[in-house]
């Protein structure tokens, strides 16, 4: 595997770890505003990136390749509304999906198929990802201000479960 690659999945290791702990960020902050609902829904969201970060370091070693474990920065602590905390959610998986982009720029021009290959499991991921966020986010901007409707949203989040993807 060309070493530029190997670098770059090494970050994207920890940016998926990152990913985890904003969004155990935003549950925490759930947990604290009456929200056990979407606290709930932000820890599923917590699992699903750590299983996205094991995924590629296991592929790293699938390949024979040093996988290298870092820290990150904090993630963001404050949040002024569950909507503050899902439009930021949304930046943030815009940005992850420019980076599975660019991971797969980086794995056509070395021509490494297995990447692409792997890449691609990513791609339809973060469609998922970022999808699943925009449905949120208009939801809770739909009911704005409305107890009753963001009680019931809150307990639909309440029903979300991680179910580990099963791989083809
Ligand atoms: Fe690992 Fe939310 O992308």
């Amino acid at each position: 595997m060309k070493q530029r690659l190997v670098d770059e999945i090494n970050k994207q290791i920890t940016y998926e770890f990152y990913s985890a702990f904003l969004y155990l960020s935003m549950a925490s902050y759930c947990a604290e505003n009456d929200l056990p609902g979407f606290e709930n829904w932000f820890k599923v969201q917590k699992d699903e990136e750590e299983f996205h970060a094991t995924r590629f370091l296991t592929y790293l070693h699938d390949r024979n390749q040093h996988a290298v474990i870092t820290g990150f920065e904090n993630p963001p602590t404050e949040f002024t509304s569950l909507l503050d905390a899902l439009e930021k959610s949304i930046e943030h998986e815009k940005f992850v999906t420019g980076r599975i982009n660019y991971l797969m720029d980086i794995a056509y021009e070395e021509k490494d198929y297995s990447a692409v290959d792997f890449l691609n499991w990513f791609v339809k991921e973060q469609t998922e990802e970022e999808n699943s966020f925009n449905i949120q986010r208009g939801q809770v901007k739909l009911v704005g201000d409305n107890g009753p409707g963001l009680f019931q949203l809150d307990r639909e989040a309440a029903t979300r479960v991680f179910t580990p993807p099963v791989i083809p």
